[in-house]
Order: C-alpha cells, then structure tokens, then sequence
C-alpha cells in the first residue's frame, strides 16, 4: 500500500494522474488531494472515495510515500525539502528543479537508471521535450546524432485547463458570430496559431524553446547535441505534435531501419502509412499513453538527415504519465 499526496489535484495534470493512478491499479492506503485556497471546500472522486480537496500546507506530506507536484515552480520550491524531510519520493512536474544537476531530470524509457542512485527528488522534464526524446533516443543505436531541428505545434492543454477553456469558449464565440476574446492566451486562440506564449530572450528564444533544447541535451546525455527548436501554440485541444529533423555525423541510416529502431522502442507506435496517408495526429494520440511517430523519410535536402513527424498527448507521456512510471519505478528501486 503506498501513501500518495497530489499537490496541484484539481489542475489538468493532477486530474490525469488521478486517472493513471486507478488505471494502472495502485493500492493506496491514503490519498491527499491538495490544491489552492480557491478549491478549499471542493469534492473530487477517486475509485468509490470522495476526498475533499485540501489546502496545501507544510503538514500535508506527514507520513506520505509518494508526492506528485504539480501546481507550478514556486509551488515545487516551497514545498519540495519538507515533503523530502517527511521521507516522501517527490516527483516535480514543474520547471522549478530542472537544471539542478544533482535531480535527475528522467524519462524512464530513456534515462530510467537515474532514478535511485540520487536524491528522492526527480524531475519530470518539459512535455515537448519528453515527446522528443522518446522519437530521438531509439535512433541513437543508428549512428552519431549531431543535430536536431524542430518545429512544434502545442495543444491548449499544454498550458492547463483555462487555456483548454479558453479554446472551447472563443471557438464557440467566433462560430457565433461574437469577437473572440483572449483571458488566458495573449492572442486570439481560436482559427489561428502563434509562437508560444512565454518570455523571449534577447537571442529571440522563448522559454519553452530553450527548455527543450536544454532538457535534450540532458535526458538524452549528449551534451553537445545542437539543437534548434520553434515553438508555437495551434488550436488544438490536446496532444503536442512536432516535426523532427535528425541530422546524423555520416550518411542517414535507411528508412527501413528507423522504422524498425522506433518500432521496438517500448511507448513509441509507429503510424507511417504512406498508401493510405495516414500518419501521426493529435486526435489519435490524445489519451493514450503511446507516443506517435511517422512520416518517416529521408531528407531530400540533406544525405544525412531523417525527418519524422511526432505527436504525444502531453498530459499523458508529456506529464501525468511520466510521473507515475518515474514514481513506480523509484518505488521499485527501494
Ligand atoms: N499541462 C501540461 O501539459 C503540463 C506538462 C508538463 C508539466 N506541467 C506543469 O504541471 C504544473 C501544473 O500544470 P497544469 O497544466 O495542471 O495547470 P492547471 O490546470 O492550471 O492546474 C494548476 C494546479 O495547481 C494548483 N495551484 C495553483 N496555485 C496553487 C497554490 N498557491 N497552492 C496550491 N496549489 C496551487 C491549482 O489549484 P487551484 O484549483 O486551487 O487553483 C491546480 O490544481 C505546472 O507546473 C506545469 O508547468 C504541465
């Protein structure tokens, strides 16, 4: 029986993991269900048990196996050394411990060994960049990867259920006729796209560009991997879809053996059917735990490049999902 607190339980990623927590059978003895201030007094179900949803607070993790964090960065630095301190494992969903280099940064497909040799806190990485390295890695037994370039085009639910909200309400506003009116999105969602909604630096890099390309680097451990990444926001409700170039130190391997490497990698599914064209999307791969990959092709612009097409539902592999197998298997390691 394991003791499991969720701070963040009402957001898009705490309601997922509540999901993947029945789904995959976890005996839990207690189940802390915690949020803000503004949920104190809400219900949420879980199985046949209703638990009211608690305000988070130093004396939430007493006795606690297992903490989910996922309710922002400020929310992970603030609570992550008591939850350690009461002797939880703290898996951090948040941006907060990412480029500590003592906290593994883990997606246990990839880099799973990580998990137990440290601290028991591990961090979850950026969802586009778990969706990435789960298309990369398998290519790494291929050749030497020098290269990456990427483009994206980001789910609402990326940005938590106000964004989803948003999205559903502006579509339903424009098809009747009325203005749409951006709240949580600084543009106009609906019938349209634009570069990811966070902060540029003076490179002219956002903040989820440079997440990606430093979390890569990381969870794939090649460190001198150059990576090049556009992020951008489409309206679409959830699952984050990228189109991936992967540039290799000699000639590209064949086709063939792509397809075969991504096909035997455990969470990929190859959908690359050429005849039929039918090929990765983000209505496919929305609640599924699998990351799609496709379109498989060599560049005909350069002889050492592949370039696919990848869609992961990034509550899913991007998050909730990643969690739980991190925190199954720490649970394993001890
Ligand atoms: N969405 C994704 O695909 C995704 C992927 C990877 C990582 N993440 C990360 O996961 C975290 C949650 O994202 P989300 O998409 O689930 O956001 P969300 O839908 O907006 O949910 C946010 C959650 O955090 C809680 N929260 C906010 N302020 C709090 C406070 N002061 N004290 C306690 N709880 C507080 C909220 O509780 P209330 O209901 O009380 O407001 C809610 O449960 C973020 O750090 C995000 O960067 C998200």
């Amino acid at each position: 029986l394991v003791s499991v607190a969720i701070l963040g339980a009402t957001g898009a990623v705490g309601q997922e993991l509540l999901h993947l927590l029945d789904r995959r059978g976890w005996q839990i003895s207690e189940l802390q269900a915690l949020a803000s201030e503004r949920s104190a007094g809400r219900t949420i179900s879980f199985r046949d048990r209703t638990l009211a949803v608690q305000v988070a607070s130093e004396s939430s993790f007493e006795g606690i196996d297992v903490a989910f964090f996922s309710a922002g960065a400020s929310r992970s630095r603030q609570f992550a050394a008591v939850a350690l301190s009461s002797g939880a494992w703290v898996v951090d969903n948040s941006s907060a411990f990412r480029v500590d280099s003592a906290v593994p940064l883990v997606v246990p497909e990839v880099n799973g060994d990580a998990i137990g040799a440290g601290p028991r806190l591990i961090a979850n990485p950026n969802c586009t960049a778990t969706i990435l390295c789960m298309a990369v890695a398998p290519l790494r037994a291929l050749g030497r990867i020098e290269r990456l370039v990427v483009s994206t085009y980001q789910s609402a639910s990326g940005a938590g259920w106000q964004a989803m909200q948003e999205l559903r309400d502006q579509t339903r506003d424009v098809l009747e006729g009325r203005p749409a009116s951006p709240r949580v999105m600084p543009h106009t969602y609906a019938f349209n796209l634009f570069s990811h909604n966070s902060p540029v630096n003076d490179q002219g890099y956002n903040e989820e560009e440079w997440k990606v390309m430093y979390e890569t680097r990381r969870i794939l451990d090649m460190p001198d991997l150059r990576v090049g990444v556009t992020c951008v926001r489409v309206p679409v409700l959830r699952a984050h879809s990228e189109s991936v170039t992967v540039e290799f130190s000699g000639e590209a391997p064949a086709e063939e053996d792509v397809r075969d490497a991504l096909r035997r990698f455990p969470g990929v599914r190859l959908v690359d059917d050429r005849a039929a064209n039918v090929f990765p999307m983000p209505l496919c791969a929305a609640h599924q735990d699998d990351v799609l990959v496709g379109r498989i092709r060599r560049d005909v612009s350069h002889p050492s490049a592949i370039a696919m097409f990848v869609v992961g539902d990034q509550l899913r592999k991007g998050a909730a999902l990643n969690a739980v197998q991190i925190a199954e298997r720490a649970l394993g390691s001890c």
